[in-house]
């Protein structure tokens, strides 16, 4: 009879108390996410970046929270702006989340996207649409946690989300 092979099969590499930025991006980097692209109209011009710290926080209020750089240059542009837009990038959209998060040149090259009455920018071909208004704001350490209040959500049940882990793109596939 087989015997089964010791969970995990690969040898652990122990990191012990030392929680250094590059070991913890990479633990970080080990829970699987998705992506989402937070984007508004500023001067009628699309502006926003690429974020993996999307996570539902409650129904009634319904909200969601995203984790922000206090580094970030996009986020201060945004931050006070009505309404945002935020899409789950779906699993052939890796390119334009790498776009959506470089520091040079066009975010929103070679990404259709279209906006709402009120500002929010929606990517075409995601997974999910929301439009959120900003909240409260926590302290993060290095990054600010951002509540945001829901105001719409469209469903693409349809369309399989970008999944982003150990700073790989992937694309979710069925358990055997
Ligand atoms: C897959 C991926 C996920 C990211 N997630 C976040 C995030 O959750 N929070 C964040 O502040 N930046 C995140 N970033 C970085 C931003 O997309 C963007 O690169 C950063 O805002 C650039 O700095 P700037 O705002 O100063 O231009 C992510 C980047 C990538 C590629």
């Amino acid at each position: 009879m087989a015997i089964p092979a010791p969970h995990p099969t690969t040898a652990p590499e122990r990191s012990g108390p030392d929680l250094s930025a590059d070991v913890l991006r990479r633990a970080f980097g080990a829970y699987p996410t998705g992506v989402v692209a937070i984007g508004a109209l500023r001067d009628g011009a699309p502006d926003g970046f690429a974020a993996s710290s999307f996570v539902s926080i409650s129904l009634e209020p319904p909200m969601i929270a995203v984790s922000v750089a206090r580094t970030s240059t996009t986020w201060p542009r945004l931050a006070d702006l009505p309404v945002l837009g935020l899409s789950v990038l779906s699993h052939g959209q890796g390119a334009q989340c790498r776009r959506l998060a470089s520091r040079a040149g066009d975010r929103f090259e070679g990404t259709d996207w279209q906006a709402t009455a009120d500002g929010a920018v929606l990517i075409e071909g995601a997974a999910l649409w929301l439009t959120a208004t900003v909240g409260a704001v926590y302290d993060g350490g290095d990054h600010e946690i951002v509540l945001m209040k829901l105001l719409t959500a469209e469903l693409f049940p349809g369309v399989e989300p970008l999944v982003f882990h150990t700073s790989q793109f992937r694309e979710l596939s069925p358990h055997a």
